[in-house]
Order: structure tokens, then C-alpha cells, then sequence
């Protein structure tokens, strides 16, 4: 790989062990991919917050590293943490839990990170524009990024991520290359999609079946769709999606009714009642917030957003939770076996990572 004469130095060391780490994962990442070269990026957006998730071991690393006095060199937003950073106590999540979570955050903190807390960040100003690359992780944002503000960037990892917020850099390869953006399946949508729930069905039985750039006809979906078809389409390997009407003479796949059922009932792990209606995933809209203020259910509902985008809203059975999510947050700690959701992704993290059983279905259904 050929660096510049600047990235050379920081290799060797010159500007200290903290941003020679993070060049020596740049550029061992750079050759795995086969990069020529690192190219500059606009932003970064790091995973690996929870102690869930990152644990004992992960936030040792971060503050091992922080310790070196790296600061991140271009902005730098945090996905989700563990809890709800303010009502964390009063939502019931353990102290133990919520005390880690205080140690990760300053780590990301001392090391300039945004602790914006949402995997929305494209919601709360880490916008970029067309054609612009960036560095960042959480495959749902990763997706949006690259399919719908047609930036351009590859699924990093946590590390990776952090690295290029130290760094403002990134290899040159995968998605940050024209060739590798251009649609190389078709997917003909013949079923009706009347609810969010569908874009979220859809996206996960295309993310199972395809990899590479699949391209969507008949679908005209708005923000809240695409965010919902996005993150159900990268459980699976994609990062990119194109939508187009005209004629292509790409190999096509029909999605239709048959489709649609069998994603639901793919993402269905009981028919008990949920305990919890989660939604959110990914965190949910301004609109979505508007929408759920007007909602009335004897359901208990949890909406998870941006702490940015939280509105007043709600009562008893309605809770806005901030700064986290139902998958990177302890449920099973809370006393929840069963949680309702209307998000593929929140499916199937929910039953595969926390062990909860799950309802999708639409919110009408839900909160019914
Ligand atoms: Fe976001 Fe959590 Fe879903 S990080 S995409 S709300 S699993």
C-alpha cells in the first residue's frame, strides 16, 4: 500500500503509540482488502458501547487506548450505549450494568467521540453529502449512508471505525469505489406494502438470500421505509441498495404476497402477547415520534430514539428511552421474556443475541 509521507511518520510512531495504533489497523485493514491507498473521510460513527456488547475485555481496550491521549481528528458520533443515560434508575436497569457504561462513555469521551448515543446519526448532524467517503460502523446507518445520501462508505467495525475518527482516514476499496456501487440483482416487488413492518420483512428476506447491491422496483417508500428496509437488509452481508423503476436486464427476483408471509412468520418466535412493544430500530423519526404521541394503548410501549429527537410524550404505558435500544440494552435484567416489535432487525437481534422470544408485526397489531 502506498502512504504519504505524513502517514509514514505516524506509522513509525512519531505522533505516539495512540495514533500508531490506529494507523497500523488502517493499514493491515487496507491490505486485507487490497487499498492502494487511504483516503480521507468526512466523519466516522463508532459501534461498540454496551458492555453488553464490547464487555470487560472491550472496555478495557478503550481505555487503554484513550490513555495514550489520542483525540479523534475529524467528527465522531457513538452508536447506542447499554441504558438510558439520565433515567436509567428509574426505567430499572442495574447499577453494576449503568456503572460500566459510565467508564466506556468517558473513554470514548476523553478521546473526543460525540457521545451522541444513536444509530440514526444521519438525525442528529453527522450528515454527509453526496460522494462524500466516511468511516463508519452499525450496518443500518451504514446502508442509509450509502443508499439513500448516496455518501459512500464500507461496514467498518467498531475498531476500524474508531481508528479512522483518529485518523480521518480510511482504506481505498469496497464501496468507496464507483465499480463496487453499481446494482447487480433485481428484486420486483409485487406485494402490497401497506406498513413499515413489510419494508422490514422484505429487507430481511432479501438480505438472507442475496449479497452485493440488489436494486428495488415498485417500491416508493419514504425516510421511516427506507431506515426500516435498510437495517432488515443488513442483517445479512448488504451495505447498499438502489431503488429504480425503468427496464433492467439484471437477474430478477419476484417478492410478492407468498414472500411477505413467509418473512413474517420467519421472524416470529411465539404468538404469546409481548410484555414489551419496542419500536425504534432504527431509532425512531422525528415523524415516528409525532406519530406515536397519538397513539392510545393499554400495551407498555418503550420508543427508543435519538436523545436529540425526544419529545414529550406519553404517559403510564408510554415510555421514550434515549440513548439506547431493546438489542443493546439488558431487557432480559428488566424482567422481560417476550418483547412485540416492528422491526426485522430488532427480531432478530432480540431472539438471537438476548434470548428473548419475539412478536414482529406491524405497530397497529401490537398495540392491539
Ligand atoms: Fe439501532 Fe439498536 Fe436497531 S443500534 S439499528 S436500534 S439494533
Amino acid at each position: 500500500m502506498e502512504l504519504t509521507r505524513e502517514e509514514e511518520a505516524i506509522l513509525r510512531g512519531e505522533d505516539g503509540e495512540g495514533y500508531q495504533r490506529a494507523m497500523e489497523i488502517l493499514v493491515a485493514l487496507g491490505k486485507i482488502q487490497g487499498a492502494q491507498e487511504l483516503i480521507p473521510v468526512r466523519s466516522a460513527q463508532v459501534s461498540g458501547v454496551s458492555p453488553m456488547t464490547i464487555g470487560e475485555a472491550g472496555m478495557e481496550f478503550l481505555r487503554d487506548w484513550a490513555s495514550t491521549g489520542v483525540r479523534a481528528r475529524i467528527y465522531a458520533t457513538l452508536n447506542p450505549a447499554g441504558v438510558d443515560l439520565k433515567s436509567w434508575k428509574e426505567l430499572g436497569y442495574p447499577e453494576a450494568f449503568a456503572r460500566m457504561q459510565g467508564k466506556i462513555l468517558d473513554a470514548y469521551r476523553a478521546m473526543g467521540i460525540v457521545p451522541s448515543c444513536t444509530c440514526t446519526p444521519y438525525l442528529v448532524g453527522n450528515l454527509p453529502g453526496p460522494g462524500e467517503s466516511v468511516a463508519w460502523a452499525e450496518s443500518s446507518s451504514v446502508i442509509y449512508a450509502n443508499s439513500v445520501l448516496n455518501a459512500k462508505t464500507n461496514r467498518e467495525s467498531g475498531v476500524s471505525a474508531l481508528a479512522s475518527a483518529l485518523l480521518g482516514r480510511t482504506p481505498y476499496s469496497g464501496l468507496h469505489l464507483d465499480q463496487n456501487r453499481e446494482p447487480t440483482s433485481a428484486v420486483e416487488v409485487t406485494a402490497p406494502m401497506r406498513d413499515l413492518a413489510d419494508y422490514a420483512a422484505l429487507g430481511y428476506a432479501i438480505g438472507r438470500e442475496q449479497s452485493g447491491v440488489p436494486l428495488f422496483r415498485g417500491l416508493h417508500p419514504g425516510m421511516e421505509e427506507l431506515k426500516a428496509l435498510g437495517a432488515a437488509l443488513a442483517v445479512g452481508p448488504i451495505s447498499m441498495f438502489r431503488l429504480g423503476d425503468g427496464r433492467t436486464k439484471l437477474e430478477t427476483l419476484e417478492f410478492g404476497r407468498a414472500e411477505m408471509e413467509e418473512a413474517y412468520a420467519g421472524l416470529n418466535t411465539t404468538d404469546e402477547e409481548p410484555e414489551l412493544v419496542c419500536v425504534g430500530c432504527p431509532h425512531a423519526s422525528p415523524r415516528e415520534m409525532r406519530d406515536l404521541a397519538g397513539i392510545k394503548t393499554k400495551r407498555r410501549v418503550w420508543a427508543f430514539t435519538a436523545r436529540q429527537n425526544k419529545v414529550r410524550i406519553g404517559g403510564r404505558n408510554l415510555k421514550v428511552v434515549c440513548d439506547t435500544c431493546m438489542v443493546v440494552s439488558p431487557l432480559k435484567d428488566l424482567g422481560i421474556e417476550v418483547v412485540g416489535v416492528n422491526s426485522a432487525k430488532a427480531a432478530y437481534y432480540c431472539a438471537h443475541l438476548s434470548k428473548l422470544r419475539v412478536r414482529f408485526d406491524t405497530l397497529g397489531n401490537l398495540l392491539r
